[in-house]
Parts: C-alpha cells; sequence; structure tokens
C-alpha cells in the first residue's frame, strides 16, 4: 500500500521534502519550509480563483461534478426535490439531521414568528428610487439588519448566533418581497402568520386589492422544490464571500449581504436571465440548428444555461427543474420558449461539441423559463435565488465560525509592482 505522502524534491537546491497527504490535499502552509536560504519566505501556491484549492472542511453539502450527484448532509437532491419541503431541507442543512415531527414544529414556528421586519426598514426601502433593482435593495437591507440586531456581534455565542440565523431565513422573503413591491410601485404585504413559508412569500409578493387572496398551490409548490434546489451549493462565489467576510467575526448580517452582493453579479446569479434572452433571440423552433452552428462556429456564442465549473456532467437539479416545467405550466398556460429549450437540449445533448466538451443543462436553463410562468420580472430573478440560498450562507458561516482551524482570511499575494523608489515633488514629476 502505497504511503500517505507526496516526496517533492526542489531542483533549485535539490534538497527533498515530505509531506503528508490527508483527504486527498497537501497543506499548502507546508510548502513554506521549500526554502532556497534562510532569508527565503518559503514557497507558496498560486491559484487565482481557488480552482484547486480548499479552502475549508465542510460537511454541509456533497458534490460530485462528474457523476452529476449533489447531497445535502448525504440526501440525494432529488429525493428532498421530490419528498421534502423547503423548511425541512432548512433544518436539515443547518443542523445535519432530517427533523422528527416536534422538530420541525418548533423550527416552523420559529420562522414563521420572525417573519416582520422593523418597521423603520420599510423607510429606508422607500428611500430607493422608483426603477431600484431588487438585489441592490436586498443586499442593502440585509446590511442594515445588523444595526437593528446589535447582540449579532456576539457571533461566538451559539444561541446568539442561532436566534440571528433563524431571523435571517425568516426575514429573507419578506425583504425580497418588499424590494419587489417597491419596484413595482406597489404597497408592501405584511407576511401571513397563518401561511407556510412559500405560500407567504408569494402572497407578499403578489396579493392586491383581495386580503384574502392565495397563489395557485401548484405554484407554491414548484418554488418550494425551486427553495430546496438552491438551498445550498457548497464553497461557490457568494457562500466564499460570506465565509471570507465573517472570518473576520463580523455580525452574519454583514457577512450575509456579502453573499448577496457576489450573487448579484451576471456569472453568479444572472445566468437564468441570459437564458431567456437567448430563447427569445432564437424566436422559433426551427431557427434552432441554425444557432447551434453559430455557437459551434466559435463566434464568442454561448449556449447559455449550459457548461459548469463543476458539473461535468447533466447537473441533477436541472433535471429536477424539466420535470416541474410540466407541471408549472400546467397552472399557467405554456411558455412558448420551453419548446425551443427542449429542441436547443435535444440537439445539443447528441452534437459532438458538445458531448466532447461536457456540456449539459445546468440549473438555469429551465429555471427563468418557471419564473417567468409564474409571473416574475427577470431583474428579480436572482432575489428567488438570495431566499433559499440563506440558509446555505448562514449554516456555511456558522461551520466556520466553529471550525477551530479557520482563522481570518488573508490571502497570499505574488508581487508584481516596483519596489522601493523615493519620493518625487509634484514639480520634478
Ligand atoms: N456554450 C458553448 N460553448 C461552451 C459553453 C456554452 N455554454 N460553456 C463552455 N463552452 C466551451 C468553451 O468555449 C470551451 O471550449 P474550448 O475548449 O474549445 O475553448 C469549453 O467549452 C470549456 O469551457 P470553459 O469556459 O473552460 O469552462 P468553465 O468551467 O470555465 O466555465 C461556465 C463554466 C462559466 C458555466 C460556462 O460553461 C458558461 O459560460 N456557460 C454559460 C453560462 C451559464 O449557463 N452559467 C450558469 C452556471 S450555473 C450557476 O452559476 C448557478
Amino acid at each position: 500500500m502505497a504511503k500517505d505522502s507526496l516526496s517533492v524534491t526542489d531542483n533549485r537546491t535539490g534538497k527533498q521534502y515530505e509531506m503528508p497527504i490527508e483527504n486527498g490535499c497537501v497543506k499548502a502552509i507546508d510548502f513554506r519550509k521549500i526554502k532556497t536560504s534562510d532569508q527565503d519566505f518559503g514557497l507558496m501556491s498560486y491559484d487565482p480563483a481557488f480552482l484547486n484549492t480548499a479552502n475549508c472542511k465542510s460537511a454541509i453539502t456533497f458534490i460530485d461534478g462528474d457523476a452529476g450527484i449533489l447531497e445535502y448532509r448525504g440526501y440525494p437532491i432529488d429525493q428532498l426535490a421530490e419528498k421534502s419541503t423547503h423548511l425541512e431541507v432548512s433544518y436539515l442543512v443547518m443542523n445535519g439531521e432530517l427533523p422528527n415531527k416536534a422538530q420541525l414544529e418548533e423550527f416552523t414556528t420559529k420562522i414563521t414568528h420572525h417573519t416582520y421586519v422593523h418597521e423603520n426598514i420599510k423607510s429606508f426601502m422607500d428611500g430607493f428610487r422608483y426603477d431600484a433593482h431588487p438585489m441592490s435593495m436586498l443586499a442593502s437591507t440585509v446590511a442594515g439588519l445588523s444595526s437593528f440586531y446589535p447582540e449579532a456581534k456576539n457571533v461566538k455565542n451559539r444561541e446568539v448566533r442561532r436566534a440571528q440565523m433563524m431571523r435571517l431565513i425568516a426575514k429573507m422573503p419578506t425583504l425580497a418581497a418588499f424590494s419587489y413591491r417597491h419596484s413595482q410601485g406597489l404597497p408592501y404585504v405584511y407576511p401571513n402568520n397563518d401561511l407556510g413559508y412559500t405560500e407567504n412569500f408569494l402572497t407578499m409578493v403578489k396579493s392586491i386589492g383581495k386580503p384574502n387572496w392565495r397563489p395557485h398551490p401548484a405554484l407554491v409548490k414548484a418554488l418550494d422544490l425551486l427553495f430546496i434546489l438552491h438551498a445550498d451549493h457548497e464553497q461557490n462565489c457568494s457562500t466564499t464571500a460570506t465565509r471570507v467576510v465573517g472570518s473576520s467575526e463580523v455580525d452574519p448580517y454583514s457577512a450575509v449581504a456579502a453573499g448577496i452582493t457576489a450573487l448579484y453579479g451576471p456569472l453568479h446569479g444572472g445566468a437564468n436571465e441570459a437564458v431567456l434572452r437567448m430563447l427569445r433571440e432564437i424566436g422559433d423552433v426551427k431557427n434552432v440548428p441554425e444557432f447551434i452552428t453559430r455557437v459551434k462556429g466559435g463566434d464568442g456564442t454561448k449556449l447559455m444555461g449550459f457548461g459548469h465549473r463543476v458539473y461535468k456532467n447533466y447537473d441533477p437539479r436541472a433535471k429536477v427543474i424539466k420535470k416541474a416545467c410540466e407541471e408549472v405550466f400546467e397552472v399557467t398556460g405554456k411558455n412558448p420558449a420551453l419548446e425551443i429549450a427542449v429542441e436547443l437540449e435535444r440537439i445539443a445533448l447528441q452534437d459532438e461539441y458538445f458531448v466532447k466538451r461536457k456540456l449539459y443543462p445546468n440549473v438555469d436553463f429551465y429555471s427563468g423559463l418557471i419564473y417567468e410562468a409564474m409571473g416574475f420580472s427577470a431583474d428579480f430573478f436572482t432575489n428567488l435565488f438570495a431566499i433559499p440560498r440563506t440558509v446555505g450562507w448562514v449554516s456555511q458561516w456558522e461551520e466556520m465560525i466553529t471550525d477551530d482551524e479557520q482563522k481570518i482570511a488573508r490571502p497570499r499575494q505574488v508581487f508584481t509592482g516596483k519596489r522601493k523608489r523615493d519620493y518625487l515633488p509634484i514639480d520634478k514629476r
């Protein structure tokens, strides 16, 4: 049996080093002992965008991108999508185990009773321009919550920590709904404690003029399912942002606000909007072959909603969403773009260009179609992502805060600038 270590020869000095391998990793800090002289700082690893660097140990989400596997706490995503609810999954992600009946009831009651936000939040929401982007409003108001709960700074106290985590999960739908209502020029609708998490959210977003209006149960179910699919995705950009900012031991509202701003970027949370634009541009099923030819032609056109940094197989979330599309469209009527999407997928999955590059539909390929069919405007899609991802952010944040191996995040750099030179007075420059 081979030894669990790596032997390295530094050809600059001829010296040999041995480094332990643990969990398929060598510790970057072990490279530091590789030096050309006593004055040498020691070898570092260079890894822009963390392409091959594990930043933490985590027990929350497992992804095998080659096999197309996604599990929360060991439970396959397709089983959770079929059998669970977003609040049950939230309990699982936060606590590591599925709740029993009493635990789920207690969790649901606590979340339900934290959905209200301080009235002053409404006032500062009113300060945004009439056309403010709902994601920008969400990030700012979540950061603002920090000032309403000054005790949240006590991040080492489990009880305090847990109270803020529950508040964040509970208040995110309210803040997202208020952002939407503001951007549409509509009055805010307060949470209703008699409704479930997702039904309450849809009611706060959609109801107008009829206090007893309720969303269609099939749409509640479909959105709850989308929430389950988006609850966590291990060390993605927004989760890493939350962990890095949280590592300074700032309160979780500030850390999660960083996660929201990371999610706002088009390379992260905004791809489903791009899929819709692409489908509109194609316009008709008969234009699909020509579009595929363009993508393959290398003029930079991409088949949006295809490909993923981690999944080199069918994104397991895309499979579940494709199925859900049918159920939603039975209520809302068919989104004509679905036919184009299905044809694009059919052709791409048998085309050598896509097969060779392992390009498969990702979570965003079908999600925009559902959101649009539900009547959401495209600039609200990322808020719909932020609501369920909140449980992932807070759980990953707590895992980081309680991990003895973690410290304030502080990467190294490879310095490429100028070195010491004397200051020149302005008339000599
Ligand atoms: N359409 C056409 N060609 C593609 C696509 C695509 N969607 N994605 C990748 N390729 C090609 C690349 O041009 C490259 O080809 P080459 O080897 O001939 O140069 C090859 O496939 C490998 O692609 P990379 O860009 O190296 O893959 P990377 O892992 O860096 O990118 C990404 C992944 C950004 C998701 C990419 O596939 C993409 O841009 N997809 C479209 C946007 C999208 O759907 N994003 C949502 C991701 S899911 C999420 O964030 C929630």
